[in-house]
């Protein structure tokens, strides 16, 4: 059992009150709250440390870049990498994508070839794909979903072929929170020759995660979803594969030598991270996985598994509340998206703010899933460590408000 109580006085944005209650922060998959070792951590470096990295011999330059890529080496044990060399900082999970899409991609995929991917992925899994599909010439697949919001696993096998040069899926879906059997998907890939790329910008954040046992060739992640600062992601991919592969971007820090036609590149990951680092960010972001790795990603995974198990059966009682994805909270993580028979999405979430309560309305950048859904937007709900059932109640209470303001949905509550 995690003391949620004792968490959440590390979460100073927590101690306030909206629209005169107190916050229930339930938007957690759009991005999680900081812990103030995390904010601490972020004015620390500023105060004692700011310089830039890798290039000066000074004192602070020094401090600084060991702290940078000792941040590194706690996000590569925290994955189980083989190194830090296998450690790539980006921005964010969309760009730790985009530059598989660029740099492996416009190597290895040409005309005829085809990328695998789902009906569940989040848009950043999507575009980057059809930009390259566009460039080369190349087909997209889509694996779909069962009816009870289970990736089509029968449909991704036949999907996979003697074409296909990569999957793409998401370890967790942003909106109906299925986890995907990503070392089954994994082997599927390699039989037919081809590679995984995994999304885990909601899977890393809250279960255990060890890319040797994803099998997985490609992993992506944003800091800011688990308890980091935003502005900072990941790409972790096996050091032979990103050794193959040519710079995303170019500029300083990421070369050799530079000759009048040509340079040469850094050694890995160097290589990959062009011009100044969010150098701040990412120390803190050292920080976020030091208190995950307190907590224990096992504990954090079994007190969601429960929180989630809890919100079902007490959503399932509103009326009018229809739930995505799957039943069982044992196959999915901290995510609960669900209709009202009663009113749109937003107008759910707006009064749901009125209680002092946040959660997300939209399509979560999952349009294709939402029209597999035959929805144009749900509302969701999605859980970190510092929820706890008196969180769940407040958001029973505002959909019972949401039901007295647009009137009651009807008895029916259908499960989906
Ligand atoms: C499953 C999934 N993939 C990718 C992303 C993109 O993350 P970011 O915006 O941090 O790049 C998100 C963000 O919501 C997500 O939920």
């Amino acid at each position: 059992m995690l003391d949620v109580r004792r968490i959440r006085q590390d979460f100073p944005i927590l101690r306030q009150q909206v629209n005169g209650r107190p916050l229930v922060y339930l938007d957690n998959a759009a991005t999680t709250q900081k812990p103030r070792q995390v904010i601490e951590a972020l004015v620390r470096y500023y105060e004692t440390s700011n310089a830039n990295i890798h290039r000066g011999i000074h004192t602070l330059a020094t401090r600084a870049t060991e702290q940078y890529e000792d941040a590194r080496r706690k996000v590569a044990r925290f994955i189980g990498a083989r190194g830090p060399e296998e450690v790539v900082f980006t921005r964010n999970a969309t760009e730790a994508i985009n530059l598989v899409a660029r740099a492996w991609g416009d190597e290895h995929i040409g005309e005829g070839d085809e990328i695998v991917l789902t009906l569940m992925e989040h848009h950043s899994n999507i575009v980057p794909w059809q930009l390259l599909a566009r460039r080369k010439g190349a087909t997209l697949r889509y694996a779909g979903i069962t009816d009870d919001g289970k990736l089509d696993l029968d449909e991704l096998r036949r999907l996979i072929g003697p074409q296909t040069k990569l999957v793409a899926v998401t370890h967790m879906s942003n909106v109906l929170g299925t986890i995907n059997p990503v070392a089954d998907i994994a082997e599927m890939a390699h039989r037919a020759g081809a590679l995984l790329l995994v999304d885990g910008a909601q899977s890393v954040p809250h279960l255990p995660v060890d890319v040797q046992a994803l099998g997985a060739d490609f992993l992506a992640f944003s800091a800011h979803k688990m308890l980091g600062p935003t502005g900072v992601g990941v790409l972790w991919a096996r050091a032979e594969l990103l050794e193959a592969m040519p710079p995303f971007l170019g500029g300083g820090d990421m070369i050799a030598v530079v000759r009048p036609e040509s340079s040469t590149w850094a050694e890995l990951p160097h290589k990959f991270e062009a011009g100044t680092p969010n150098i701040a960010d990412v120390i803190a972001f050292g920080a976020a996985v030091d208190y995950l790795e307190g907590i224990g990603m096992a504990n954090a995974r079994r007190h969601e598994e429960e929180l989630t198990e809890f919100a079902l059966e007490r959503l399932r009682r509103v009326a009018g509340v229809r739930i995505f994805g799957p039943s069982s909270a044992s196959e999915r993580g901290g995510v609960v998206s669900f209709a009202m028979e009663a009113a749109h999405p937003h107008d759910v979430a707006t009064i749901a703010d009125g209680y002092g309560v946040a959660i997300r309305a939209g399509h979560h950048c999952a349009q294709l899933l939402m029209r597999a859904l035959g929805v144009p937007a749900t509302s969701r709900a999605s859980f970190s460590i510092y929820n706890d059932v008196d969180d769940i109640e407040a958001l029973v209470e505002a959909l019972e408000g949401v039901n007295r303001v647009f009137g009651e949905g009807r008895e029916r509550t259908a499960v989906r």
